[in-house]
């Protein structure tokens, strides 16, 4: 079945909420991603379909040449089969055609399959953010992303 990348529309949130209930011990919930979807001019959320079905989704926020990446998160059913590499790629794809020239995450240090995936794309572990998540430090991680105005210094200290 194909796999496509969409952005997200408010139709598909019943589906994003359940997906990210059932892959983080504490999810947002569908009013969360639907405040995004409505509110934030800064944020860019895409879904990933097979056939009519919505099997993972992710999110960015760009703010000038600066892109974050949100969430990511794949149905269990339908992990490992390239569908978060997809998302990753269309999210920096999107945030390349914003304008970013570098987008940067946190993820649990102890999320092996994110942090292959991640590393996998290019990223870089740059340190670690205090207590962000409630029982572990977030690493954070960065990525240059090509593009005609140049790229920015892959060191955020330097
Ligand atoms: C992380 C996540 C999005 C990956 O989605 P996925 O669709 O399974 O990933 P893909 O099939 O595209 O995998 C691409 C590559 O990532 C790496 N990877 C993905 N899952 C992995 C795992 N469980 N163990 C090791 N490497 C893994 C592999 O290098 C893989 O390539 P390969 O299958 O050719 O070996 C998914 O596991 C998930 O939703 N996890 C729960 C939510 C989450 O932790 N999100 C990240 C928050 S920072």
């Amino acid at each position: 079945m194909s796999l496509t990348i969409e952005q997200m529309k408010t139709a598909d949130l019943e589906d994003v909420a359940r997906i990210e209930k059932s892959a983080f011990e504490q999810p947002w919930t569908a009013q969360s991603f639907r405040s995004e979807l409505i509110k934030n001019d800064l944020a860019h959320y895409m879904v990933a379909r097979m056939g009519e079905r919505v099997v993972g989704y992710g999110g960015i926020w760009v703010i000038f040449n600066e892109a974050h990446l949100t969430t990511l998160a794949v149905d269990k059913v339908y992990r490992r089969r390239g569908v978060g590499a997809a998302l990753l790629s269309g999210l920096i794809e999107r945030s390349s055609q914003l304008g970013a020239r570098r987008i940067s995450l946190e993820v649990r240090p102890s999320n092996h399959a994110a942090r292959t995936l991640y590393k996998k794309f290019g990223f870089n572990a740059r340190g670690l953010r205090k207590h962000y998540y409630t029982d572990e430090d977030g690493l954070v991680m960065f990525r240059n992303i090509p593009g005609a105005a140049g790229e920015i210094d892959n060191d955020p200290a330097s």
